[in-house]
């Protein structure tokens, strides 16, 4: 079995004026998406990027457009986000209604379909829509903020998912959110994790394209 490895920094943690250069170093390092998180001061208690910061990242970088919608009502923005120049647009099933609807509106947005889950969450939420995602993002913080600790009890979680999307055959990607850093990221993938957004513990880093590199070289099959 193969599982290939994405890294996914977050903008989140970046120096915004010199956002520029800094997706350039983590490009260096190759990474291979951009994480966007968008916070609406309801769903979470913090107020961040929107269409403007996705159409500015959209002219610096090839790189896919990762975006983390903490926001309430996220069916709201399928459109102008896929516009703007979004390539994975993943929401939270607790912050509306129709999320089977809202996922099939988004893949015919022409981007790619997430989930997240709280870690408050039950990972059922996921079941009777498994067909419709393309990637399932387990937090392993309260979204809201950067810089939180992993909580322990995301690995067993991570786990499970892991054994639901294998159930099914998906190819969805398995991402992790929150607290990832050296210290979490070998126990996350080996429970079965893909994809990794990294913030703080990255643009953090002293240097953050050879941390990248680190990161990354934690994910290694068991012998
Ligand atoms: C948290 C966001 C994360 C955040 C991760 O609400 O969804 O994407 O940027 O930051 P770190 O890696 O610092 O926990
Ligand atoms: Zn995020």
């Amino acid at each position: 079995m193969s599982r290939s490895v994405v890294i996914a920094p977050s903008v989140l943690a970046a120096d915004l004026g010199s956002l520029a250069d800094q997706v350039t170093a983590v490009t260096e390092g190759g990474a291979e998406w951009i994480h966007v998180d968008v916070m609406d001061g309801h769903f979470v208690p913090n107020l961040t990027f929107g269409v403007p910061l996705l159409r500015a990242l959209r002219r610096v970088t090839d790189l896919p457009l990762d975006v983390h919608l903490m926001v309430e009502r996220p069916e709201t923005y399928i459109s102008t986000f896929a516009a703007a120049g979004a390539n994975v647009f993943t929401f939270h099933p607790e912050a509306t209604r129709h999320v089977q609807r809202h996922l099939d509106q988004v893949r015919e947005a022409g981007m790619r379909a997430g989930l997240a889950l709280n870690p408050g969450t039950p990972l059922a939420l996921a079941d009777e829509v498994v067909g419709d995602i393309d990637l399932l993002l387990i937090m392993s913080v309260n979204p809201g903020f950067g810089g939180q600790r992993y909580l322990p009890a995301s690995t067993a979680k991570i786990v499970r998912a892991r054994a639901l999307l294998d159930r099914v055959q998906s190819g969805a990607r398995l991402e992790v959110d929150g607290g990832i850093s050296r210290e979490t990221i070998g126990a996350a993938w080996q429970a079965g994790a893909d994809t990794f957004v990294v913030g703080s513990a990255l643009f953090g880093a002293d240097d953050p394209t050879s941390e990248v590199r680190e990161l990354r070289n934690r994910c290694a099959f068991k012998a």
